[in-house]
């Protein structure tokens, strides 16, 4: 296990380069991996989560190689016919990954067997076994399919009209992806919008695509390869947005953002809270809006947050929990009870971690409330192998007072393993 000891800076100032977006760059792999030609996947994300996902393409005989730079892929497309693969597939960590491969594996007439690490074993996935198997896949996992390993025996799909229970990304996302491979046309209802980019990047490709409010109509495709250039992770962005909002000496620019509004709530909410943040080289990259982040000092308020934003700031919630304690006044933060199944149960652990540095925080069924005090006390907390929890506490230790200890620091490297690197270059910049 790896410790990280953090001080408070006496000011934070610099220039922070963020790697590749997960969210997209999962996408970029699968979708391309079953698209007809070759493509190259430019600034994918160098985080274990990716990794997993590539790892699990190639077993099914996906050509995807490394070009010039660690983040430059080029993916052979299958044209969509993968090929049984001959062991278990190893999500690792990643719910993102083992979602939308049982979505598209669900279309392929073959068995194929999903499962990942302690933590992937304990999330839900009954939420993708009921609307696929209503799709026609045979589908079996532990406790009558709420839980992996999974064994997905596809082909002969149908296309669905589903209701999704929650507002998942994830969810929308497999079905989409079988949906693609079925006859007839897919219908999904969404509860909320949640990030858009499997819905961005399918029309892309050529796929009939339609949004009208909530609910996404699509039909079976042939996609096309397409070259993707990943923007940067705003939720890793998110984590020094919020060191530089709550710094009382801060100036920081984060490059290269990605600001999809399906996925912009942290900047709607920061912004709430009071906090000084300025959008600059606005612009569109790979079809999707881009912008480098400008954050200062600020005084911040507490704020409520929840209804329709909170799938589009839901891995952002640990980080604006660390905001909210040097806010004045209370914060809310409601109608997530979704963090409950991430990678930990978040609320749980930002409760427990940010009660050790002395927060003002108490646990709700579906949130927290936070009376912000307008300081941390340092402390020894772990990530309990949570990566946003590990970047959250890190970031909590950039503003309390004293020493803070953050164990199990490696966790970090799921979606940002230049996470502590980009904390050293921070702090040298300031001479702690
Ligand atoms: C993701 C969707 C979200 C998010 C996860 C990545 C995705 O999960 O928490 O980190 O890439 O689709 P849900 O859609 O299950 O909420």
């Amino acid at each position: 296990m790896v410790i990280r000891i953090l001080h408070k800076p006496a000011h934070l100032r610099g220039t922070v380069a963020l790697l590749g977006d997960k969210s997209v760059s999962h996408r970029a792999l699968i979708l391309n991996s079953v698209a007809q030609g070759t493509a190259t996947v430019n600034g994918l994300s160098l985080g274990e989560d990716v990794a997993s996902t590539m790892g699990c393409l190639q077993a099914t005989g996906v050509v995807i190689e490394r070009l010039d730079a660690p983040d430059v892929v080029r993916v052979v497309g299958s044209g969509g016919q993968l090929q049984e693969p001959e062991d278990v597939l190893d999500a690792g960590n990643s719910g993102t990954t083992m979602r939308l491969l049982s979505g598209l594996l669900a279309g392929q007439s073959f068995m194929s067997v999903l499962s990942g690490d302690r933590s992937l074993r304990s999330r839900p996935m009954g939420r993708i076994v009921e609307p696929l198997s209503c799709m026609g896949a045979k589908i079996a996992g532990r406790k009558g399919g709420a839980y992996a390993p999974l064994t997905v025996s596809g082909g002969g799909l149908k296309g669905i009209e589903y209701t999704l229970p929650v507002a998942s990304a994830q969810v929308k996302s497999s079905i989409m992806l079988a949906g693609i491979q079925a006859e007839g046309k897919t219908l999904i209802h969404q509860p909320a919008l949640s990030r858009d980019h499997t819905e961005l990047m399918m029309r892309a490709m050529g796929a009939n695509v339609v949004e009208d409010g909530t609910t996404i109509c699509m039909e079976p495709a042939q996609l096309t390869a397409l070259d993707v250039v990943v923007p940067g992770d705003i939720s890793s962005a998110a984590f020094w947005m919020v060191a530089a909002a709550c710094h009382p000496d801060a100036e920081v620019t984060i490059t290269n953002a990605g600001i999809n509004p399906t996925r912009g709530g942290i900047l709607e909410v920061l912004e709430g809270m009071g906090a000084n943040v300025a959008l600059l080289n606005r612009r569109v990259e790979g079809g999707e809006p881009v912008a480098d982040i400008l954050v200062r000092s600020g005084s911040l308020v507490g704020t409520e947050v929840g209804g329709e934003v909170v799938p589009r700031v839901i891995d952002e919630l640990p980080v604006i929990a660390v905001a909210a304690c040097f806010a004045r006044g209370k914060t809310t933060i409601r109608d997530a009870g979704e963090l409950r199944v991430k990678e930990s149960d978040r609320i749980s652990t930002t409760v427990s971690q940010l009660s050790r540095m002395g927060a003002c925080i108490e646990e709700l069924p579906d949130g927290m409330i936070i009376n912000g005090t307008g300081h941390l006390t340092g402390a020894e907390c772990t990530s309990e192998g949570d990566h946003r929890i590990a970047m959250a506490l890190g970031i909590a230790g950039l503003l309390a007072e004293g020493r803070t200890v953050v164990g199990g620091a490696e966790a970090a490297s799921i979606s940002y393993p230049t996470f502590w690197d980009e904390v050293d270059v921070i702090l040298a910049g300031t001479g702690a």
